[in-house]
């Protein structure tokens, strides 16, 4: 049956600016943004006083579903990013099995459609030996390759490997970039005394520029669209300067709100791949971000149980909870007056929808998905991890009181989280990718100077 919903009186934010107005929708599309607030209408949202955003696209997310389901699953993080306002999660192969080929991904895919609450997409993860798979992939946002390992197994620093995957396969590819033989000689020479101080020197921004530049010069060669997954110092910015138009890149919050001095204070749960750098490097790739050098924040929401976590390093894992918190440590800085409404929108919605071609996501435009946050910009909170719907308890972020909090998130014109409540039974749905259109260069010019 047909439903209309009238979204009433909020603060809109629009591709091109931001503008008091009702948004109609009807059966999980955006039918109009300018609609008479006396519109006939199944169900009003009264929004006025509260802004309404696209919803987020996260586009790097590890769920932990199958095989480690004791850090997250598919209920859990989707709860946690539909909490978040999180509307669509792109999920990372590095689960146990890996997902790296079609029945694994066919699996995600039958998994999420029973119990994720916002929408998905899940990568396909490359090996030394899946090529032909690579090539066949279907229903797959992209390819995603280890250059460097991390968390699970997958690993493809063989030059040749690397190179068949560039030239035979179409897909496009987003990398982890930290080059592995440098942070093994870095290993060896800091011997076995370690503190996890020691986990910047062994990821030092040398292994970054070089697996990066390594990625670029792959993508350049094969003229193959290319995302370079979070960039963490600002050596890489001139490369990416440089880069193509098929090229593009992404920031995580982590590297945006933490450097190394922060190991004193928070430990291992800033212990993250690749590993935080100097505070200049924070301020800098701020400063890329501002200038369009890169075009996506995600979370790399790669959570771990507090006990694996308070192993001593570098026996504790990497990575860190962030999906349920990275719209409000974003709101809070446009309270604070770092960044705009609208370009907020545009790196955590519009820019990931655009560079993994999402069909309908990623702004609020008549004839988009009706993917919706509305945010309350006075309420004032605290992040505590007792307060999560993810299961880590480990956020670095925990005590610290943030202005501007999602208080309705709505997938597909249904609302699925509403004043700090799930709503029962909501179910998102999978993404559909047209790579065709060509990617985020070719559908905008970007914001920023
Ligand atoms: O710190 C990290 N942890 N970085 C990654 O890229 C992977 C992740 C994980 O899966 O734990």
């Amino acid at each position: 049956m047909s439903k209309t919903i009238l979204v009433r009186g909020g603060r809109v934010v629009l591709p091109n600016g931001e503008a008091q107005t009702n948004l109609l929708l009807r059966d999980g599309k955006i039918v109009a943004v300018d609609a008479s607030q006396r519109s006939a209408a199944d169900e009003v949202i009264e929004a006025e006083g509260l802004i309404v955003l696209p919803g987020v696209i996260d586009d790097q997310v590890h769920f932990r579903e199958p095989g480690l389901t004791h850090k997250e699953d598919l209920t859990t993080g989707s709860a946690a990013a539909a909490a978040g306002g999180v509307t669509t999660y792109l999920e990372m192969p590095n689960t146990n099995p890996p997902a790296t080929d079609q029945a694994a991904i066919e699996w995600k895919y039958q998994r999420a459609a029973e119990v994720s609450q916002v929408n998905y997409g899940f990568y396909i993860g490359a090996t030394e030996s899946n090529v032909s798979e690579l090539a066949a992939a279907q229903n797959v946002p992209g390819i995603k390759i280890f250059i460097g390992s991390s968390t699970g197994s997958l690993l493809v620093d063989d030059q040749l490997a690397l190179e068949r995957i560039f030239a035979e396969t179409t897909l496009p590819i987003c990398a982890h970039c930290e080059d592995e033989t440098l942070v093994r000689q870095n290993r060896t020479r800091l011997g076995d005394q370690l503190s996890v101080a020691d986990h910047s020197r062994i990821r030092d921004v040398e292994a970054a520029v070089v697996a990066t530049s390594r990625a670029l010069d792959l993508a350049r060669r094969h003229q193959h669209r290319f995302h370079v997954l979070h960039v963490s110092t600002a050596a890489e910015l001139p490369l990416l300067i440089d880069a193509a138009p098929y090229i593009t890149a992404e920031v995580c919050l982590h590297h945006l709100f933490f450097s190394t001095d922060d190991y004193a204070r928070l430990g291992t749960l800033v212990q993250m791949n690749p590993s935080l750098k100097s505070p200049r490097d924070t301020a800098l790739l701020w400063q890329g971000l501002l200038s369009n050098r890169i075009q996506v924040i995600a979370t790399d929401h790669a959570p771990h149980t507090l006990e694996e976590k308070s192993r001593p390093y570098p026996q504790s894992p990497s990575g860190l909870p962030a999906v349920e918190n990275s719209l409000p440590l974003m709101l809070h800085q446009v309270h604070q007056g770092k960044c705009s409404l609208e370009q907020l929108a545009h790196w955590m919605s519009d820019a990931p929808a655009r560079v993994w071609g999402l069909v309908g996501k990623g702004r609020i435009e008549v004839g988009y998905d009706a993917d919706l946050v509305l945010v309350d910009p006075t309420l004032s909170r605290t992040i505590t991890n007792e307060s999560q719907f993810a299961k880590s308890r480990g956020s670095p972020w925990a005590g610290q009181a943030l202005t501007g909090w999602p208080v309705r998130t709505v997938v597909g014109g249904v609302t699925a989280f509403l004043n700090g409540r799930l709503v029962d039974g909501v179910r998102g749905s999978r993404v559909r990718c047209d790579h065709a259109r060509g990617g985020y260069w070719s559908t905008q010019s970007g914001i920023g100077t």
